[in-house]
């Protein structure tokens, strides 16, 4: 249809990344400082139904996927309704979150029937201590538990995302890799990205090549699976594991091109790009009275004209907000 988002570059936006809050119960050494980060006043943070109706929007213009972010999505305490009346829009194919997993395993019984279609775990580590250094914080065993939670539930595969960071965890890759044997589990290496105040640090970059070189060796049934053209990750299987590998090249190569997602912030701000210099605010208009149409257009044109970052140079020249 004519109000489908395609935007300067022809690739037509179909996923919604939705952050719901700025606030985290977790202090990731890469993503936040120890003190955490400026909250935006909460009275200029979108509510439950500024987000579904801007969501709506959204779908009726052809996004079929909506991921929960945050900060800690599972933070805010409207959660389950906004679950519900997300799941409920009309064309919507997937309502995803990706999560710490500190709270998790209480939750997701209910968010399941609130309609989440899928879950990614975020966790660095399989070593306690080494998890309260990363992430300044305690939670091992609750992440593990909402990992297994989630694969009890059903949700199939079970995302875990994994930073690789040199030095710190690289040591673990093959742990990691072992999680999949008999669980319906897709473990994710990510690399490492800049980000402000993350002590960036280029040494601390494990590329793809090198991580995949190592768990091919040691995994010697290791074999590439086909690809959907809007994946992040290069998918892999291990010969007789229940679960699949994955890495997102962040750094070494790429995926712009086929980059399918838009980005809604807690405040109200829209994005085209993580890494895109320039942000419009959907909030203002919605609240200064804009009907649906209006929105919409708004909406379409920033498509059109928001800029993407993402190259090597741009990397530098970023400072990036941390909703991942
Ligand atoms: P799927 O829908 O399961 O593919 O999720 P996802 O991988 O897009 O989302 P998730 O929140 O699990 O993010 C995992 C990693 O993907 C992050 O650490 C980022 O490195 C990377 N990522 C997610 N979205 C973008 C994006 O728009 N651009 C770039 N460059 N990286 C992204
Ligand atoms: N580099 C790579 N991945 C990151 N994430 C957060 N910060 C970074 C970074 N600097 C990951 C989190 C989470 C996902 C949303 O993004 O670990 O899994
Ligand atoms: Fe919280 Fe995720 Fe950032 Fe860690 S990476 S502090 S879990 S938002």
């Amino acid at each position: 249809a004519s109000d489908m988002l395609i935007d300067s570059f022809g690739r037509l936006h179909t996923y919604l990344r939705i952050s719901l809050t700025e606030r985290c119960n977790l202090r990731c050494q890469y993503c936040m400082p120890a003190e955490g980060v400026e909250l935006t006043p909460s009275p200029q943070l979108l509510s439950q139904n500024e987000i579904v109706r801007l969501a709506n929007l959204f779908v009726s213009s052809g996004v079929e996927k909506i991921r929960l972010t945050g900060g800690e999505p599972t933070i805010r305490k409207d959660i389950e309704d906004i679950c519900l009346q997300l799941s409920n829009l009309q064309g919507l194919k997937t309502l995803a979150m990706t999560t710490n997993g500190i709270t998790l395993a209480k939750k997701l019984p209910k968010l399941k029937e609130c309609g989440l279609t899928s879950v990614n775990i975020s966790l660095d580590t399989l070593v306690p201590a080494k998890f309260e250094f990363i992430t300044r914080r305690k939670g091992h065993e609750r992440v593990m538990e909402s990992i297994n939670t989630a694969v009890d539930l059903g949700y199939n595969p079970v995302k875990v995302n994994c930073v690789v960071m040199r030095g710190l965890n690289d040591d673990e890759i093959f742990d990691f890799v072992e999680l999949t044997r008999e669980k319906p589990i897709n473990v994710r290496f990510i690399e490492f990205m800049p980000f402000d105040g993350n002590v960036w640090n280029v040494k601390k970059l494990v590329p793809y090549s090198e991580m995949l070189d190592k768990v091919a060796k040691q995994f010697t049934g290791l074999k590439r699976l086909k690809d959907h053209p809007t994946d992040t990750a290069k998918n892999f299987r291990v010969d007789g594991h229940c679960g699949t590998v994955s890495f997102i090249t962040s750094m070494t190569e790429h995926f712009c091109a086929g980059c399918n997602r838009l980005r809604l912030l807690a405040d109200g701000n829209f994005k085209v790009c993580l890494f895109g210099p320039s942000e419009v605010s959907l909030r203002d208009p919605l609240r200064h009275g804009a009907d649906d149409d209006e929105l919409k257009e708004v909406i379409g044109a920033a498509v059109n004209h928001l800029m993407i970052g993402g190259s090597a140079a741009a990397f530098d020249l970023m400072g990036i907000a941390y909703d991942l």
